[in-house]
């Protein structure tokens, strides 16, 4: 274990899909990199890199600590000290689950590391525990479609391979939103009605995407759980969720809890995809809001470990840094 390094490439994630809230997800290409080792120093220590990092706890309050911790006291394994390196392209707080791939990166990374002791299952339910929902941490998991529940207790969950010619565009707002802020939106309870109108909808969507009847998506892509409630808080989305369809969206939802907004396009009817992104873009800055718009691709593999015994001869003895390993894989 000593001389073992893990790196776990894990992906972004796009949760609720529209009605399906707390249950749904998607993963994203959309990457972030956890590398975890056992410190020659014999000190637990921390190298993060890309934007938004300055402000991570580098003590042992760190959360990639703590999850890891987690893993190995589960495992009945004492691992006190840590050297943890993370790079990330997933943005924070933009409802694109960045805690939950980190959470889950750290979760297979500390696994990894001890020689794999805990099932997938079990780092679901611990993943599904530490976020309070399933539907990221489930993508970022498994990769793919992802269909959840979570009593409290036990998370189950069951898997759909996206559609070859199923492309995502995300427009991601300049601006952060908690998503505590946007739970904190919600009502505390909801009509029969709308209930009913979200089961509907949500059966129709998880259809569609298993059965490829990716038209389906249109009139599936409806909810009125979360999204009419959270509309307040992003100037522009009412008009996206309305209207993208004019500009070729297969349906369009917030991504997650926001401020992201995703539209879903069959990539075989590519004409409209320029004016598609410029509507959203334009919807937006018309509010006052910056945005960049990205294709995404559903992601099929869920987090991936490599697995390094180093020797100490390798790369004339020095080890190479996460950056080093990653460069050519990232968008920075
Ligand atoms: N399902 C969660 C929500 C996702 O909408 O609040 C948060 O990332």
């Amino acid at each position: 274990m000593k001389d073992r390094r893990v790196i776990v490439k894990v992906p972004a994630s796009t949760a609720n899909l529209g009605p399906g809230f707390d249950t749904l997800g998607m993963a994203l290409s959309l990457y972030g990199w956890i590398e975890m080792s056992i410190p020659e120093s014999g000190e637990t220590t921390f190298a993060f890199y890309g934007d938004g990092m300055d402000s991570l706890p580098r003590d042992k309050s760190n959360l990639l600590f703590k999850v890891a911790q987690l893993v190995f006291q589960e495992a009945g394994v004492s691992v006190p000290e840590l050297a943890i390196s993370m790079y990330s392209d997933v943005p924070l707080a933009r409802g694109l689950g960045s805690s939950a791939s980190a959470i889950v990166g750290a979760l297979v990374a500390a696994n990894e590391l001890i020689g794999s002791p805990l099932s997938k299952h079990k780092l679901f339910q611990i993943a599904t525990e530490l976020e309070g929902h399933p539907d990221n941490v489930g993508a970022s998991l498994f990769g793919g479609i992802v269909v959840s529940a979570w009593d409290g207790s036990e998370a189950h969950y069951a898997r759909i391979e996206p559609h070859e010619r199923l492309e995502t565009l995300v427009a991601i707002p300049a601006f952060q939103l908690a998503t505590e802020k946007a739970r904190h939106a919600l009502p505390s309870t909801v009509s029969m009605a709308d209930a009913v109108f979200n089961v509907g909808r949500s059966s129709l969507l998880v259809a569609a995407l298993a059965s490829g009847e990716l038209e389906l998506i249109r009139h599936a892509m409806k909810d009125r759980l979360h999204q009419p409630y959270r509309a307040a808080l992003i100037p522009g989305m009412a008009e996206i969720l309305e209207r993208a369809a004019d500009y070729g969206a297969l349906g369009a939802a917030l991504s997650g809890a926001g401020p992201t907004l995703i539209a879903f396009v069959d990539g075989a009817s590519g004409e409209k995809k320029a004016a598609l992104a410029e509507f959203l873009k334009s919807t937006l800055a018309k509010e006052g809001i910056q945005a960049e718009t990205l294709w995404l691709s559903p992601c099929s593999s869920g987090a991936e470990a490599t697995v390094e015994e180093w020797d100490g001869s390798a790369s004339g003895g020095a080890r190479l840094t996460l950056m080093d390993r990653i460069k050519g894989e990232v968008r920075a």
